[in-house]
């Protein structure tokens, strides 16, 4: 019997990158094979974002390429996944009728079904529901063959795992797509989470992240679905860094708004949590957080960084800023400018505001010229590059613990517990997850250069 091959293309979020990896276990369950090449796959499989007009403009320009592709290859089925598909849906395949199946976010379970049933016309499926619960789907990878190796359907950074722990979001800021992209917030359950997380550092998983789009408000909108018992999200931060060998823990993302004094002390208390923060601010100015309906104000978003440095002082703030956004003033952009000056952040992803389908700001009437979008994007970017180098600087001359993702030949990259890159020029025997004490030489704008620290024995660390 012929075996099919399939190939998946994701784009936005870590989201879409752990949902792919879930189509990918689901495919070779039933037994495709991954190719490497994605003009090759019998299957190909496109996982969308719709966050920024730019995203979207990405797959569907590779849309195009692959309607030539399947010119030539007419057997290839093509599936468009994620937010542009949840979004778009019959419109997609009435535009695009060279797409065999659109699905949905809530509806990636059923793919290899679904494909089964594009015989001939194209499918769609966008059913979204309120009551959607995450299946307690526990990828089964198997364990570590040998120290460090593991024979996995994804060969990219297997000692470290993304793990949904909630979908949507219930926060309806006018700019964003992704309450209607993936619907209401839902928790996943606690004692699935746990177990897959169980699973993961059985198999050889030293780093984990949670993930979700406002982890802070974890288990409050649907206590059915959490058991009805109300767990919070520290709790599960807990319980997730008790699990023995399990080395690092990470999560993202958080609106400042729900940020709890609980969640900023388990900085302080677990061991295994990364002083990493990444605490998008949006906008430094009242009147573009009041007009983006994003909850807090730029006093309480100052503070929670006041608190959280307190907690854990040697912590690395990451932000995310949209510039332009209908309304914003000169002097408001000045004051987003001046929160960057006053938290000097470790790095940040900023962007030009763009008008999304069915968000409430793609309606406002005082949208800011390109032009000056453009100014402003350049000016926050230039000043955020000399903060990253002059905060990247404070490293230099540091021992520092770092996870080693790749080793080459002669050198080897890794990423410290703040999630700096660092580069080192040369080799001890090792594997990619293993923790290695290095002694940083050189900052860069966005990675560091260290030295293997051999008075730590061999330079691994437990
Ligand atoms: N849940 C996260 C954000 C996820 S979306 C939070 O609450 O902060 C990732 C980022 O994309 C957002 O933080 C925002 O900076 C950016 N973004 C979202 N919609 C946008 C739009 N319409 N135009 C420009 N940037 C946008
Ligand atoms: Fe979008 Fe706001 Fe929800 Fe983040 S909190 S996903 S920006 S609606
Ligand atoms: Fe994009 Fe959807 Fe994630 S819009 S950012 S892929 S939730």
């Amino acid at each position: 019997m012929k075996q099919f091959s399939f190939s998946i293309k994701t784009f936005g979020c870590q989201m879409n990158e752990r949902d792919s990896e879930i189509m990918a276990q689901l495919l070779a369950e039933k037994g495709y094979v991954e190719s490497m090449e994605l003009e090759d796959a019998d299957v190909v499989i496109l996982n969308t974002c719709s966050i920024r007009a730019k995203a979207e403009q990405k797959a569907m320009s590779l849309l195009g390429v692959l309607r030539k592709v399947k010119k030539r290859r007419p057997g290839m089925k093509i599936c468009v996944a994620g937010c542009v598909a949840q979004q778009e849906g019959e419109e997609l395949c009435e535009r695009m009728p060279h797409v065999d199946l659109v699905i949905g976010t809530q509806n990636i379970y059923e793919l290899a079904d679904l494909l089964e049933a594009t015989r001939g016309a194209s499918k769609v499926a966008i059913g979204m529901s309120d009551a959607y619960e995450i299946p307690a789907f526990i990828p089964t990878l198997p364990k570590l063959i040998s120290h460090g190796e593991l024979q996995s359907p994804f060969p990219a950074r297997p000692f470290r795992k993304f793990l949904t722990i909630m979908q949507g979001c219930n926060n309806y800021c006018t700019y964003c797509v992704v309450p209607y992209t993936r619907g209401r917030e839902i928790s996943r359950k606690f004692k699935d989470i746990i177990e897959e997380a169980h699973v993961l550092v059985d198999a050889g998983v030293r780093e984990i992240t949670l993930l979700g789009q406002n982890v802070n408000s974890y288990g409050r909108t649907n206590p059915v679905t959490t058991d009805g018992s109300g767990y919070s999200f520290s709790q599960l931060l807990r319980e997730v860094a008790a699990i023995q060998g399990l080395k690092r823990l990470r999560f993202t993302t958080s609106n400042p708004k729900d940020l709890s004094l609980e969640l900023m002390r388990c900085f302080n208390e677990i061991e295994i949590l990364c002083p990493q923060f990444h605490l998008p601010v949006q906008s430094g100015s009242n009147a573009v957080l009041s007009k983006m309906n994003r909850k807090y104000t730029r006093e309480l978003y100052l503070q929670r960084v006041a608190e959280l440095r307190s907690f854990r002082p040697d912590i690395a703030l990451s932000t995310d800023v949209i510039v332009g956004f209908p309304g914003e003033t000169d002097a408001d952009f000045e004051e987003t400018m001046e929160l960057l000056e006053h938290v000097r952040f470790h790095s940040s992803f900023s962007f030009k505001y763009s008008d999304r389908p069915g968000t409430r700001s793609a309606d406002f009437d005082d949208k800011v010229d390109e032009q000056v979008k453009s100014e402003r994007l350049s000016r926050f970017q230039k000043r955020q590059d000399e903060i990253c180098l002059e905060q990247n600087s404070l490293y230099v001359g540091k021992c520092l613990p770092v996870m080693i993702e790749k080793v080459t030949q002669d050198n080897m990259v890794g990423r410290t517990e703040t999630n700096h890159i660092v580069h080192i020029e040369e080799k001890i025997e090792c594997f990619p997850g293993d923790i290695v004490n290095v002694t940083i030489y050189h900052a860069g704008q966005h990675s560091l250069n260290g030295r293997i620290d051999f008075t730590s024995t061999t330079g691994l660390s437990s």
